[in-house]
C-alpha cells in the first residue's frame, strides 16, 4: 500500500512545522502506525535553509520525548504533486502556499491545520512563536498536538487508518 505523504509548513521551517512533524510522528507511533506515512517539513521562506530547529522547539519537543533533528529547507513546487496533504499553520502560510501552485487541482491538498483543533475556536493560527518565549513554544505544542490527533481522527474517518478500538 501506498504511504501517506504528508508536509508540514511554516515560514522559517525552524519551529513550528518541526515541531508538528516530530508530535505527529509520536503520535502514530502510539498506534504503531508510523510505517503508514512519509513525513516532511518544509518553510515558504528559505530565511534558514540547512538550519537544525530553533533551539526553544527542540528544548519543548525533549521535554515530550521527542527529537527534532530536520534541517531546513524551503517548499518547491514538486511538494505539491508529491504530497497527499499539505499542513500549514496559519493563514499567511496558506495565502503563500496557495499562491504558488500552478496545478490548481492541488488546491484541495492544503489545510490549515488547526482546521483540526476541536479549541480552535474559530482562530484557526498555529501562532508564530519566534519572537516569543519558551511559553509560547508549549503552547504551539499543545496546540499542534491537539490539532494532529484531531488530524489523525479525520484520516481514520476517511478509512485511510484504522485506529484501535477505545474499549474503555
Ligand atoms: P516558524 O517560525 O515559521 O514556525 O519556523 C519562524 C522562524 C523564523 C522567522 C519567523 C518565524 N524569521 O523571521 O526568521
Amino acid at each position: 500500500m501506498d504511504k501517506i505523504k504528508i508536509l508540514f509548513v511554516c515560514l522559517g521551517n525552524i519551529c513550528r512545522s518541526p515541531l508538528a512533524k516530530g508530535i505527529f510522528i509520536n503520535e502514530v507511533n502510539q498506534y504503531n502506525l508510523e510505517h503508514l506515512f512519509e513525513v516532511d517539513a518544509a518553510g515558504t521562506s528559505a530565511y534558514h535553509v540547512g538550519c537544525l530547529p530553533d533551539s526553544r522547539a527542540v528544548k519543548v519537543a525533549a521535554k515530550y520525548g521527542i527529537g527534532l533533528t530536520q534541517l531546513a529547507r524551503q517548499l518547491a513546487d514538486k511538494d505539491f504533486e508529491y504530497y497527499d496533504y499539505i499542513l500549514v499553520m496559519d493563514h499567511r502560510n496558506y495565502e503563500d502556499v496557495t499562491s504558488l501552485i500552478k496545478n490548481k487541482t492541488k488546491l484541495k491538498r492544503i489545510f490549515l491545520l488547526r482546521s483540526f483543533d476541536c479549541l480552535a475556536n474559530n482562530n484557526f493560527n498555529v501562532p508564530d512563536p519566534f519572537y516569543g518565549l519558551d511559553a509560547d513554544f508549549e503552547e504551539v505544542f499543545a496546540i499542534c498536538q491537539r490539532s494532529l490527533q484531531g488530524f489523525i481522527g479525520f484520516l481514520a474517518n476517511q478509512g485511510l487508518i484504522k485506529l484501535p478500538v477505545n474499549l474503555a
